[in-house]
């Protein structure tokens, strides 16, 4: 039997499926992975260190100004076929839950409403010092170039300045989001991993505890990176084909 087969096979006999999402979902909308290079006026920096609190201490224009660029390619972004293919299962009649570490809004804007966001969301936006959430104006957010240095605004409470509200490498995941996320992987039946080098802790542990919550788990990459469980799946390809296909597959138009 081919792997999609199977996933499909495994996919019809359950009810609640948890996906499990990386930046390789939306790598087709045009955002970039983490761990690809980067390119342009950004290329001489590295995302891994750019988006650290060490980093936003010692150059906050700097760091400001690449979340401004981040949100702006994000907004610019639309939801593909993958993002749509997980809102379509849910139409289809399974109990579909989304935790995701990515920091767009894509799920949101393809039809998902209950996404458990486990870093954050570009969105957002709070003082580095008091902790409180800051509204920004449009103005705040409009950037003209990459690259581009832009000071973060003040807060008007403590004057501390703004950071984006996504969590640091190094930094805890809001308790919340972690919560929620543990709470329905291990009541689920089957977790559906997209586009993640599960290599960033303690997301990364997710897939495993579905397992050893006796869960089926698929995953879906361009590489693989399955651990070699007996109850996994693991379908290499574009998540924009492989999901699509998986629905064909299971007759949900
Ligand atoms: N379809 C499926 N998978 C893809 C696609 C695609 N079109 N394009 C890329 N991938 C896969 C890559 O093979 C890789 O395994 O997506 C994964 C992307 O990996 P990362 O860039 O490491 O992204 P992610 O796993 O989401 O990173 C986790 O690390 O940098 C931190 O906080 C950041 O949330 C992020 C976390």
């Amino acid at each position: 039997m081919t792997q999609i087969r199977k996933a499909a096979d495994a996919l019809a006999a359950v009810r609640r499926i948890v996906f499990f999402t990386g930046a390789g979902i939306s790598a087709e909308s045009g955002i970039p992975t983490f761990r690809a290079k980067l390119t342009g006026l950004w290329a001489k920096h590295d995302p891994q260190r750019l988006e650290t609190a060490d980093a936003f201490r010692e150059n906050p224009a700097l760091v400001w100004g690449w979340y401004l660029w981040r949100r702006q390619q994000a907004m610019l972004a639309e939801p593909n076929a993958a993002h749509y293919s997980i809102s379509r299962l849910a139409k289809a009649g399974w109990e579909v839950s989304v935790v995701t570490q990515n920091i767009d809004d894509l799920h949101e804007r393809a039809g998902v409403d209950a996404v458990v966001h486990l870093h954050g969301s570009l969105l957002g936006a709070k003082c580095s010092g008091c902790h409180r959430p800051v509204a920004l104006q449009p103005d705040q957010l409009s950037i003209s170039n990459e690259g581009e240095l832009v000071e973060p605004p003040r807060c008007n409470y403590c004057n501390g300045r703004t950071r984006p509200g996504v969590v640091w490498f190094r930094e805890n995941l809001p308790d919340n989001a972690w919560l929620s996320a543990v709470r329905l992987v291990r009541t689920c039946d089957l977790l559906i991993s997209v586009g993640t080098s599960g290599v960033v802790r303690p997301a990364a542990d997710l897939p495993e505890m579905a397992i050893r919550a006796n869960a089926t788990v698929i995953h879906v990459n361009l590489e693989d990176v399955s651990m070699g469980g007996e109850r996994e799946i693991m379908l290499i390809g574009s998540a924009v084909q492989v999901l699509p296909e998986l629905l064909t597959r299971l007759g949900v138009s």
